[in-house]
């Protein structure tokens, strides 16, 4: 009889153990309770609020795609038996998003401090859904309370160095929201190919879109594959996109490199570099000489016009004007650079670069927009209003977030995904390691900022750069799952964050993954980093 008891208490302890809530990022405050709630084509949607019908509806497309049934959304004083409640509710948390949910037997009750915060409580309901397609959807009764930790998380894309279509953005910015991202950085211009229509100068994506090959293999590579490869997003593409982020609470930071990485630019109008050409959309990787010429009048012409149009598209706060890896070689031994310099009295070509970037600052605060620059605009002196993205490691973000400038880190030996994720690589990547226990480790905090210098970081984000990735499951595959990871350093809090904790959850997102048709990575399993 006792050893039947016991047998009972233990099966009780691993039950309430193998309950875990299989929420990434993990929410603030959770539990379980017993028993489950089902969501079945009788299930009602009730909105309580204004402005909720897009939230009910983003639901409503999640189960028809997953499961092939939709709930039908009723008025609010119907009977609060099967039904999922949206509502607000005054949370008292500074960023915005937070929201609480509780699940009983009768109903999902959803209440966001905003549109936001209902939006992500659907997120973590969709979560909880059964992998199997079923018209009743079983999922646990619990409670959560839950809020950011950070007001920027970013995700970041390269889309110069290969062209991903409007489709693929969209189901990158799913990704996202599914975790919670709320920012996305589209990089839109490279020296391999210029990406978005400005109608004022149709070269830019007549010529400056395409290139007539590729490398073969790692950079410098072991021949060409003399195949013209590229593509472009239409204006009409880029508002459809921006609108298709909104409608996922996610804000697209546009980035228009300047005064390097602008070959396709520079082939498109040859006059704006400092030799005049003639240039050629690069076909290679790396760091490349040519640049915007900064003592030429007509390249702040460019810029602004093209600015211009951008601003129009973009309605975010921040325009990133890149800033890094340009090399000063050509301002050195062109007459109109050196003109310049000595005409502002400036030091060198670091502080011409610091002209170029506070002149363009100048430019975009007049029109109400800030910049956001990778860190080398720190060299030479910042513009007063820069939001500098931390790339070499963390000093940049240090030293800015100690000049009183907003910082976002973006480090590379955390957040660069596209650094093979197995210690012997098993695919053509960039170079460089991080496995996902790396990833889930970063604290976007550097332990060198006291707490008032902590608060400008606004937040962090992860960058895929896609020298090595030339088709939509190769980005999935480099994406995840360190997405999930990312997710979880942006959004829970330091002290309920747990290694530990988060790796039975990560294999449920594997079974997500299978069951989304994901491509991805299993490293974590067969390459574990404790066996370093
Ligand atoms: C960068 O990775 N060049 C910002
Ligand atoms: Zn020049």
């Amino acid at each position: 009889m006792k050893q039947g008891l016991l047998i009972f208490f233990l099966f009780i302890l691993m039950n309430a153990h193998s309950q875990q809530i299989n929420i990434v990022p993990k929410p603030a405050a959770a539990s379980i309770q017993k028993g489950s709630f089902n969501i079945s084509p009788s299930t009602k949607i009730i909105l309580e609020g204004s402005g909720l019908e897009k939230t009910a509806a983003f639901f409503n497309a999640y189960l028809k795609k997953f499961y092939d049934f939709e709930l039908n959304i009723a008025s609010s004083n119907t009977a609060k038996k099967n039904v999922i409640v949206l509502n607000f509710e005054r949370m008292d948390h500074t960023i915005p998003g937070a929201y609480s949910m509780t699940i009983d037997q009768d109903k999902a009750y959803i209440a966001g401090d905003n549109e936001q915060g209902v939006f992500y409580g659907i997120q973590s309901l969709i979560q909880l859904l059964p992998f199997e397609k079923n018209k009743s959807l079983s999922v646990p009764q619990l409670s959560i309370t839950d809020s950011a930790r950070f007001a920027y998380r970013g995700m970041h894309l390269d889309v110069g160095r290969h062209f991903f279509d409007a489709d693929f953005v969209k189901q990158y910015l799913d990704l996202m929201a599914m975790y919670k991202f709320n920012t996305f950085h589209w990089h839109l211009t490279e020296d391999q190919g210029w990406r978005i229509e400005i109608k004022k100068y149709p070269n830019l994506t007549k010529v400056g879109a395409y290139r007539n090959g590729t490398i073969i293999g790692r950079h410098p590579g072991t021949g060409n594959d003399s195949t013209r490869s590229g593509g472009f997003y239409t204006q009409a593409q880029i508002k459809e996109i921006v609108q298709y982020a909104a409608d996922r609470y996610i804000t697209v930071i546009p980035e228009i490199e300047m005064p390097g990485h602008s070959m396709a630019a520079l082939t498109s109008y040859p006059e704006l570099g400092c030799t005049g050409g003639p240039y050629k959309v690069r076909e290679s990787w790396g760091v490349c000489d040519d640049v915007f010429c900064a003592g030429n009048e007509q390249t702040f012409q460019f810029l602004e016009n093209v600015l211009d149009e951008v601003i129009a598209l973009f309605p975010s706060k921040y325009i990133h004007i890149g800033g890094d890896e340009s090399p000063k070689t050509r301002w050195k031994l062109c007459p109109k650079c050196q003109q310049r310099i000595k005409d502002n009295n400036l030091k060198d070509e670091h502080a011409l670069q610091s002209y170029f970037i506070q002149r363009i600052e100048k430019y975009l605060n007049s029109k109400c927009r800030q910049i956001i620059g990778w860190d080398e605009i720190l060299e030479g002196g910042l513009a007063p209003n820069a939001t500098v993205m931390s790339w070499r490691g963390e000093q940049g973000g240090i030293d800015a977030a100690k000049q009183k400038h907003n910082v976002i880190m973006t480090p590379g030996n955390y957040c660069y995904f596209d650094h093979s994720q197995t210690k012997k690589e098993d695919s053509l990547v960039i170079g460089g390691y991080l496995p996902i226990e790396t990833v889930y480790s970063y604290d976007p905090v550097p332990k060198q900022l006291n707490a008032v210098e902590a608060k400008y970081v606004l937040g962090a984000q992860a960058n895929v750069w896609t020298e090595y990735m030339a088709y939509p499951s190769k980005v999935e595959y480099m994406l995840l799952p360190r997405l999930s990871a990312m997710s979880e350093v942006l959004w829970t809090a330091k002290n309920n964050k747990d290694w530990k904790e988060f790796q039975p959850r990560l294999l449920n997102e594997f079974k997500r993954y299978d069951w989304m048709h994901l491509s991805y990575s299993k490293s974590y399993l067969s390459d574990p980093v404790t066996a370093k």
